[in-house]
């Protein structure tokens, strides 16, 4: 039996075990995923043990993703450029860390959305780190343009590339959303419903626009909610959990799992 698992802090409300331990048991693979608690100051030895008991990988959650690169003995250039690993793999006795979440948001963008983003225009709400992810792998897609607004602007700022995007303050972004056929939150607003409201204004977005939330619970927060009362076309962020899960399964086992299965048991519990 292999041994895979979670670290992070907390960890008890992850969907991650349901949906990989379905994806063994499904594929006949003699698997198991486990959620460990970690606190911050014992990560280096959970690493450490980890790779003791002969782990075959792990998925890194909040607040691990940046600490954990220390204890990695590799990492690929992606998790390098985000400045973050959410998948380690056992490589013959050495950690080797990636970075899913960005692709993750891609290819559930692409594939659920069922578009190409050749030429689209993108805005990025927000300018942490699952921005950034996101920003680094559309960089590598034909889109037209992919600008970023924040409430800070200088910590966008501090990771464009210059020539493909421009920054924005949320303000001036809420006025001009009918330039962009994708928009994406990628902020925490949204995530209590009872005290949030929205992270930018919707009123100037036009119909048949995409507009995307990497939030999953709730399933509909109220900017989604509302996007498609305006006619958007819209997605939760239940397809990148999927997918960043998906993508760090193929990297474990070299079989990409079944995503629609997945999803529906996702979204089961959280529905
Ligand atoms: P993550 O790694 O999940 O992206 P993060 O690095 O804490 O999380 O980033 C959170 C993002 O949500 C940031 O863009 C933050 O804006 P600032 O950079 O100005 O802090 C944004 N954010 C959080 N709360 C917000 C709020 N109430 N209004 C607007 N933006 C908010």
């Amino acid at each position: 039996l292999k041994l895979f698992g979670l670290i992070g802090c907390p960890v008890h409300h992850s969907l991650s075990p349901l949906m990989h331990n379905d994806a063994f048991q499904s594929l006949h693979i003699d698997a198991h995923y486990h959620a460990f608690h970690v606190e911050p100051h014992m990560l280096k030895e959970a690493v450490e043990g980890l790779k003791a008991l002969q782990c075959a990988g792990f998925n890194v959650t909040i607040p691990h993703k940046t600490a954990v690169m220390e204890y990695m003995d590799e990492l690929d250039e992606t998790a390098k450029q985000m400045g973050a690993v959410n998948t380690v793999v056992n490589e013959n006795g050495k950690w080797v860390g990636y970075n899913t979440d960005g692709e993750g948001f891609v290819r559930a963008l692409c594939e659920q959305m069922n578009i190409e983003l050749s030429g689209a225009r993108i805005l990025i709400i927000g300018a942490g780190g699952a921005a950034r992810g996101i920003y680094f792998t559309l960089l590598k897609h034909e889109a037209a343009a992919i600008d970023v607004c924040n409430r800070t602007m200088e910590k966008a700022e501090a990771f464009i590339q210059k020539e493909r995007s421009a920054v924005y303050s949320l303000e001036q972004a809420e006025e001009r959303l009918g330039a962009y056929d994708i928009i994406i939150n990628t902020t925490s607003v949204g995530m209590y419903p009872h005290v949030d409201t929205m992270p930018i204004s919707l009123q100037t977005l036009k119909t048949g626009t995409i507009v995307s939330d990497i939030i999953y619970n709730p399933l509909m927060t109220k900017f989604l909610q509302e996007a498609k009362e305006k006619g958007a076309r819209v997605q939760n962020g239940v397809g990148m959990f999927v997918y960043q899960g998906a993508l760090a399964f193929e990297k474990w086992t070299g079989i990409f799992p079944n995503t629609k299965r997945m999803e529906q048991l996702v979204i089961q519990q959280l529905g």
